[in-house]
Formats: C-alpha cells, structure tokens, sequence
C-alpha cells in the first residue's frame, strides 16, 4: 500500500520559454512513489521515459513550455533512450497490433527489445503537418523512422525539428508521445509534458489584463492513473498472465496477446507523483489541468474528509472552470455546486483540459481532498475505490496570506471575454444554450460517422477464444497518411495504397455526427483545429444496426481479420478492407445527406436535443462521445479567432498550408484504443 499525502506536489515554477531549444527523451529514475517505498536496490526511484527540455532535469511530466502567441517556438527532439533499458523489459509491447514496428520483423520474437520509436505530438496546435507529430513519424534512437518523417532541419537521424507557429490564442495545450501502436506504453511511461500559450491578455504575470492568478498561484496539474509492482517500478498489465509475472509466455500468440482494451492504474499521479499534497495560501488559485490518463475519464470534486458531510458548503468552497481545450470561456462555470444537483462538474476525459479557479479564501486550517467518482458508462475501470482511485491529491491550506488578493473572482459572474482588455467574445458555431447551430453559420458539409469496438472475436488462427478486440471509427481501421509525395488524391481514394475518407476543404464548416453504438463513452480528438460541441441526442442503436444490416446484405460491422501472422497489411487503393462488408460510397451523401458510407441516422433519432454541458461551451480539440447517441460538433477548417463572415471554403486563413504534407488524424484518446485501430487519417484539400 502506498502512503497518501506524504510528499509535495511538483510544480514548474521556472518554464521553459525559450525561441528554440532541445528536447531529448532519456531514460531516467525519478521519486514517484513516497521514498520509504522503494525496496534497496531501487532506492533512486521509479525509472521513467522523460522530456528533457531545455537542458532542465529530465522528469515526468517534462518541465512546462510557455510559448507567446505570434512568436513561434522551434523545437529539436532527440530520441536518447538508450538500447538496453530498464523499462522496456516492464512494459510489453504487442507487436501483433499495427504498429511503428522500427525492426520491420514479419514474425517478430517476444519480447521485444528493439529501439523504441517516439515522435512528439503538441496536443491541440494549430501547426503544419510536418511538425504535427504523426504516428507515423516516429523515429529511433538509432536513426530508424516512420515513413511520414522528416528530418526537418536536423542533422542526426534521432532527431526532427519542429516548429511551433503559436498563432492561436492563449491556452493549455499540452505534448505527449504518438508513436503508431504504442502511445498507450510511451506516454504510461512518463513521455507527457504542458505546453501554454499565452497572449496579451493571458501573459502569465501578476499585472495581466484579465487579473488571473499567476506566478505561485498558477499551478499546473497532470492527472494520471499507474500501477506499480513491488519494486515501485511502473507495471503495465500485458494481458497474457493478469496476477502474475508480467513477462509470461503469450497464451494466445496468433492474435493480439499482450493488448488490453483499457488502461487503468490504481495509483493516482499528480505531476509525476502519487497522491500529493499541495499546501495553499486562502486565496484563489488558477490550476491547468489535464486528464493525462490511458483510457480514464475523471470526474472530480473536492471533499473536506473533516467535515462529516464530506462536501463541503458552496459557501466555503468554490470551484469555476475558465477554460477549455482551446482557451478561455466567455463566462465562468460554476462547478460542483452543492445546492444544485445539476451544476457542471470537473468532468475530464482522456486529454481534455480545463483551466480552473479555487477559491480557498477563508478556508486556513483546512485540508481538501480532490476526489474522482467517474462511472460507467464513462471508463473508469470499475467504480473507483474511495481510498485509491477515488482521490488524486490533497490541498492543505496551511500557508499565511502573502498578500491581499486581488485576482479576478469569478463568484462575480464577471465576463472573461468581450470587455474591455479582454479577448473578443468566442466566435459562436454553435448556440450552447440550445444546442442549435449559430445564427449566420451554414455547415457546407455533413458526416455521420459511427463508433464501434469489436467485441471478442473466435480468431479462426487462434488456439483460444481470446481474439482480438479492436475499435473502430466509421467501420474502418487505421491505414495510414498520404506519403511523402505530391500524389493527388481523386475522390477520396488515395493512390497511394492509402484509403482517406475524411477530406475536408479548408475554411468550410462542417457538421461531424458520431454515432456511438459502443457500450461506453470515448474521447474523439481531432488535430489542426478547435471546434464546438453542438448537441447530443439518443439514437435506437438496434434499429440502426438493422438498417445497416439491410443496406449491406452480407456486410458486418468491421467483422474481424485475423492475419495469422504478426504485422498488419497494407490495403491496395481503393478498396475496401477484406472482411469488412462491401464496398460502401464515402463520399455519396446518403438520406441524410451525409457523406460517411453509412445509413442515414435520422430516422432513428430519438429524444430531444441535448445541448453540451456548460463547461463545454467553448473552443474543444476532444470531447465526450457518449453510447446510444449522436454527439455532433461544427469544425470550421480554420483558426479559432476567424470570423464567421471570414470563413469560407477554399479560403486558407492559416498561417501556412494544411494542405500540404501528409495530413493529419482524428482519434480516440483512450490510448489502447488509439493504438488499436481507433484512429483514421484525414487531409484538408483546397
Ligand atoms: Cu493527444 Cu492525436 O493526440
Ligand atoms: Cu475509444
């Protein structure tokens, strides 16, 4: 049993800001878990992957960038994990997945212990392909790579440069690994780090405009799940033997042995620590959060352990989200009110951020637990154990007030935008109150696409019943971005052995409608751009199947493909994958007028329209997919700030050409997921 509330919170009171500079991904040990815990041999900690940026201590989370708007920032990353590592042999990589295999091995021997393949997404930039940090843009710390990698401005063939255009607006971003088929293992093992924007308004000093806690009360906050095994070394469940040593033999070798649907750790890490503790002046402070799990969704509160009601009274405590993903909202939300069953919570999945203010004025002397009570059908692995999963940190307000507090109260209800020094209002696609689309904006395109995993499936090639599982989006794996050339891509049929579906025009806005018929929620990530949830609305999932079922006589939902072998197959242009039911048109609309190959939804809507939660009415790059409905979202192909009248297709408001390079993806942020086929490639055309 690890003790909780024995060791401090790491924060990063020094960022790193730089215009250029390197970050190298090295192997390091580091005090996760309290230091009583480590047996003798292991007295130096936990051995991690860690960014080490700038020439800062490497660590997990790595040390916080902070960027400027308008000034970019040039990054060179080094893969410097070295061959013969301490971590590699805990966390198993199943290479029967489709995967950055850097060996090309067509019947590879397990375990591996090859070079391990990294490449660094900035979560939630607007940025040019070719620094996006694409799946397949992975590269080895002995020169080996994806086949979308550049070198950029490199010279050593471990390393890319990428630069950051920071043409967006003040937010929390924050980078992780991407590596095809094995982000789940990268980013568990400690390959996470925050990137902020700031701008004129958010500047990140105490005489900021919009009067924000900042300097010693703007705190970062990474929340994790992990598991630990005896040695306080990091443990990922590979599946084969669940209780027992994790490097025993494969039980079912022929199809996926070592991939579990989901992630879930008992231990809570914050920063790079289980169960911290924070201690606090009484004032408001302004956190940076993001949900940094595998597959988790978190939905916290914060709870007085010595008050006997548990939660402690809306005038005691308070709780405002500022922000989303992609910046600031324009009004504070409330969280957690106690006098309303209803009020929003501290809801995150997988990636999603909130920007936070807690206010602990008038609470000295009082310790606050942060608890998380996420459910099904959100993925939590369970309901979470009130004394483990149930808690991530603590907040002791024990500190003197150093000085009056003059920050910005969001108990005032006050506008964060629209006002005088403040950024304009958020451009409107959607009417969050009605959940209709917004005056003015007319999405040119629809697409329905629909959410599936496959469930357990009797592998003809397999000794065992224990098949394997994959998540799909819009019944279709992933199979890769365009490649390196300038071959043009005629109706969404890639000519290069690639099938692209999704094809967006720059400047246009679409409607994108994802059918969930899973039995549990997913986070669904798009790169480039932020866009807007618009509303959600149950569907008669068995009557949308039927119809399915009666539109492709002969054709299941992604059926299975077991290769029998190791490795995953490339498919020929323009066809589609063996076993996944007939040939469907991508790009025909269908009844209703949607492209996607999918029967229309329509007529299986049921239930009114659902607008989003109040905590996500504003710029979102990842948002909720929940079971049993339609969860749509408007995506302009354009910046964040663009006016709507500006918005047109074909026009490029970016900063460079998102056209050009090998595209970008969409996915679901549950990592095992992503890493498991639920992830599709798409390409923004002129
Ligand atoms: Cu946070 Cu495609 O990733
Ligand atoms: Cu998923």
């Amino acid at each position: 049993r690890i003790p909780k509330y024995v060791t401090a919170l790491r924060t990063f009171p020094s960022r790193v800001s730089g215009a250029s500079f390197t970050t190298r991904l090295v192997e390091a040990p580091q005090l996760v878990l309290p230091s009583g815990m480590y047996p003798p041999d292991h007295t130096d900690g936990t051995w991690v992957w860690a960014y080490q940026v700038d020439g800062r201590p490497p660590s997990w989370p790595g040390v916080s960038v902070e960027a400027t708007r308008g000034t970019p920032t040039t990054v060179t990353y080094v893969n410097a994990l070295p061959r013969s590592s301490r971590v590699q042999p805990l966390l198993t990589v199943d290479q029967t997945i489709h995967w950055a295999d850097p060996l090309n091995a067509s019947k590879p021997s397990q375990p591996y212990t090859g070079p391990v393949p990294t490449v660094v997404h900035l979560h939630g930039a607007e940025v040019q392909s070719a620094a996006d940090g694409l799946p397949e843009a992975w590269f080895t710390a002995d020169g080996r790579h994806g086949p979308a990698y550049t070198t950029g401005s490199a010279t050593a063939q471990n390393a890319t440069v990428y630069c950051y255009p920071n043409t967006q607006p003040a937010t929390t971003l924050w980078y992780h690994d991407h590596a095809l088929g094995i982000t789940r293992i990268n980013v568990l093992s400690g390959m996470a780090a925050f990137y902020l924007v700031r701008d004129k308004f958010d500047t990140g000093r105490p005489d900021n405009p919009l009067r924000l806690p900042a300097g010693a009360f703007e705190i970062e906050l990474m929340l994790q799940d992990r598991l630990f095994d005896t040695n306080g070394q990091l443990r990922f469940p590979d599946g084969s033997n669940p209780d027992a040593d994790l490097n025993g033999p494969p039980s079912n070798p022929s199809s996926h042995p070592f991939w579990i649907p989901e992630f879930f750790g008992d231990a809570m890490v914050v920063n790079g620590r289980t169960w911290p503790t924070l201690a606090v002046e009484p004032r408001r402070y302004r956190f940076r959060i993001v949900n940094a799990c595998n597959a988790r969704f978190l939905r916290m509160n914060l709870t007085d352990p010595a008050n006997a009601s548990s939660t402690t009274p809306p005038s005691a405590v308070a709780c405002w989200q500022i922000g989303t993903d992609g910046g600031l909202l324009d009004r504070p939300v409330r969280l957690n009110d106690p006098a309303d069953p209803n009020a929003p919570k501290l809801f995150l999945a997988p990636s999603e951020r909130a920007d936070v203010i807690i206010d602990f004025s008038g609470l000295r002397g009082r310790s606050l637990i942060l608890t998380n009570d996420g459910l099904f059908p959100y993925p939590s692995g369970g309901p979470p154990d009130p004394n483990l999963d149930g808690q991530l940190m603590r907040f002791d307000v024990t500190q003197r007030l150093s000085s009056t507090d003059t920050t910005y109260n969001p108990a005032t209800g006050a506008a964060l935008r629209g006002g005088q020094n403040q950024p304009a209002a958020i451009v409107r696609l959607a009417n969050p109150t009605t959940g209709a689309v917004a005056a003015g904006v007319r999405p040119t395109v629809k697409r329905q696409l629909v959410v599936f995993e496959q469930e357990t499936v009797d592998c003809a090639v397999s000794d065992t019943n224990d098949g394997p599982l994959e998540a799909f989006l819009n019944n279709s794996k992933w199979n890769g971005l365009r490649d390196g050339t300038t071959t043009p891509i005629a109706g969404g049929k890639a000519n290069t052995g690639l099938y692209i579906t999704e094809l967006p025009r720059v400047g246009a806005t679409e409607l994108w409608e994802l059918l969930d018929i899973t039995d549990d929620a997913h986070p669904i990530h798009i790169h480039l751009i932020q866009f807007q949830v618009l509303n959600r609305q149950n569907v008669d999932v068995d009557g949308y199947r039927a119809a399915w079922a009666a539109a492709f006589p002969g054709g299941t939902f992604a059926g299975q493909q077991c290769d029998g072998t190791f490795g995953h197959t490339t498919y020929p242009a323009g066809q589609i994958i063996p076993g996944y039911g007939p040939p469907r048109d991508y790009l025909t609309p269908n009844a209703d007028g949607a492209l996607g190959g999918n029967p229309g939804i329509g007529p299986f809507l049921t239930g009114p329209v659902l607008p989003p939660d109040p905590a996500e009415a504003g710029w979102k790059d990842t948002f909720k997919i929940n079971p049993g409905m339609v969860n749509r979202v408007l995506i302009r192909w354009a910046p964040t700030e663009t006016a709507i009248a500006d918005a047109q297709p074909g026009l490029n408001r970016f900063a460079f050409d998102p056209t050009a390079g090998p595209g970008y993806v969409w996915h679901c942020h549950i990592l095992d997921h992503e890493d498991n086929e639920m992830m599709r490639p798409y390409i923004p055309v002129k």
